[in-house]
């Protein structure tokens, strides 16, 4: 057996080394002349395309790699079985909540007059897209406890700057925008981002022993030029913010808002609602919590639910019904039927566009797929699975590996490499490990207020057949590092490529294929 194999076949019962071929780029593999269709003959008269593109046509064709159908389906199908994804097994890379996509949600999304509905379709004709976005409203204010909401923010990271132009909205309608936003120094690195680009300056608020918001640093900190508070709740060790009315008694207190980071919503679907905890303004992750793709760039959806008193605020267009006696716009407050759907433009206090079009539709028609399946019942269900599976991982791990935060887990948990660290092997080395078991790793050095941060997510999805697999190569692994560390430190060992050069790749990567001499 070759070295690899030794290495491999010393982990769990899950995974086995298989064969995958090699693949060149397919301008590698191109040979001129292969096509991979034939057009019929032309049966109109020709174009010259000189005389129709004038100078914008190129004088010599595209060098386009030139391959057979197989060749192409091949390439595409091989690379695939190089990757690695939710569909293969357990992705427990926390905070991004890697859970498993319905099928169903995507067989209602195909379904013809919504997959082809166009944005330009005049609004007679749209009227049950619109009721669809309309119904998807209804369901997050419901799930937010909220008052009135936009989902057109394209992602989380948008709908915390659409979030924040509302706060800076309602504070500039009072007379001063106002100066600084606090977050807590657990925060997603796009909090801070999201208040400097609204012209905010970020100050931070350390956290406690329990990983929450120290309340009498906050009350010292938050004064008449403080616009809001960013929280993420649960937070990103996965903990749930229990003085979190207080919180929002002292910001009141000063005339500021508490914005609520809404992305861990899965933590707390059906069980507990930001509206009734003092939140004023907050969003939401479709891509995270409501089962749409994400990961390998989007679409995503970071829909923006607020308080009655921002939603003059909202981007336009807003959905409202035509009639005259039709409920307060996005008032989530039921309508009769039959009254037709409008884009309402009239808003004179709006912050304007997020974005073009309504956002991004297909995910509204996934999420709400994935809401009217499961129904309250259901997700409070899902609510429940997910922080039991955290909790589940957690209980089986505690005592091998480090938790720097005692405090109850919701979604996701938190560990450090301290223990491991002594040894020399790192959170970075023990994930790459990981992948030799057969299983994606976890968030490594996230968030950053735990040194070698372990960050796990097993989201409700997974089973606890494989909860007990991923348990069993997290103590081997831990075992490893006891008696051959060397072996954690220098994986992978079972895939195509090792350790790659991290740095270099994110800061000078070579995406652009050149050919040689
Ligand atoms: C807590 C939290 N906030 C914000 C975001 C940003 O969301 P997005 O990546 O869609 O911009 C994420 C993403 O995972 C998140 O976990």
């Amino acid at each position: 057996m070759k070295t690899s194999e030794v290495l491999v076949s010393r982990t769990t019962g899950k995974v086995r080394p298989h064969q995958t071929q090699n693949e060149a780029l397919l301008f590698e593999k191109s040979s001129p002349g292969k096509r991979a269709y034939k057009l019929p003959p032309l049966d109109v008269p020709a174009v010259d395309s000189a005389t129709l593109l004038g100078a914008a046509r190129r004088d010599q064709a595209a060098e386009l790699p030139e391959l057979s159908e197989i060749e192409i389906v091949r390439h595409f199908t091989r690379l695939s079985t190089w990757n690695y994804a939710i569909d293969l097994g357990m992705y427990p890379l926390g905070s991004c909540t890697m859970k498993y996509n319905p099928r169903v949600n995507e067989f209602v999304a195909r379904i013809e007059g919504l997959a082809e509905a166009h944005p330009y379709r005049p609004e007679s004709l749209a009227q049950g897209i619109l009721e669809v976005i309309d119904n998807l409203q209804r369901c997050l204010l419901e799930i937010t406890g909220m008052d009135a909401i936009t989902l057109q923010p394209a992602a989380g990271a948008h709908g915390e700057f659409t979030g924040i132009l509302l706060v800076r909205a309602w504070h500039e309608s009072l007379g001063n925008p106002r100066r600084k936003i606090l977050i807590p120094d657990s925060a997603h690195g796009t909090n801070p981002a999201s208040a400097a680009i609204c012209g905010y300056t970020v100050e931070t608020l350390k956290s406690n022993a329990e990983g929450g918001i120290d309340l009498d640093a906050l009350t010292r900190q938050v004064d008449e030029e403080t616009a809001a508070l960013m929280l993420t709740n649960p937070s990103t060790i996965g903990v749930f913010e229990s003085q979190i009315a207080k919180i929002a008694e002292i910001l009141h207190a000063k005339g500021a808002l508490l914005y609520m980071d809404g992305a861990n919503m899965n933590a707390l679907v059906g069980k507990a609602r930001p509206g009734d905890f003092g939140v004023d303004v907050m969003h939401l992750n479709l891509h995270k919590t409501f089962s749409t793709p994400h990961g390998g760039g989007g679409p995503g959806s970071g829909p923006v639910a607020c308080k009655a008193f921002l939603e003059p605020f909202l981007p336009t267009p807003v959905l409202v019904r035509k009639a005259q006696d039709a409920p307060a716009p996005n008032s989530g407050a039921s309508k009769s039927k039959n009254l037709p759907f409008t884009w309402s433009y009239d808003r004179p206090q709006s912050i304007g566009r997020v974005r073009a079009f309504y956002g991004n539709v297909g995910m509204f028609i996934r999420a709400l797929a994935y809401i009217l399946a499961n129904g309250p019942d259901g997700l409070r269900q899902t609510t429940e699975d997910a922080v039991l599976n955290a909790n589940y991982i957690r209980a089986k791990l505690e005592d091998i590996y480090e938790l720097p935060y005692k405090t109850a887990s919701m979604h996701e948990v938190v560990f450090s490499d301290k223990r491991q660290a002594a040894k020399g092997v790192k959170t970075g080395d023990i994930a790459k490990r990981l992948i030799d078991y057969g299983f994606h790793p976890y968030t490594v050095s996230f968030p950053m207020i735990v040194h070698g941060a372990m960050m796990i997510e097993p989201t409700e999805s997974e089973s606890l057949e494989e909860l007990d697999l991923f348990i069993e190569a997290m103590r081997s692994i831990a075992r490893e590092v006891e008696e051959t560390p060397v072996l954690v430190k220098t994986a992978p060992h079972s895939t195509r490529v090792s350790r790659l050069d991290e740095v270099q790749a994110a800061r000078k990567p070579i995406l652009r294929w050149r050919p040689t001499a």
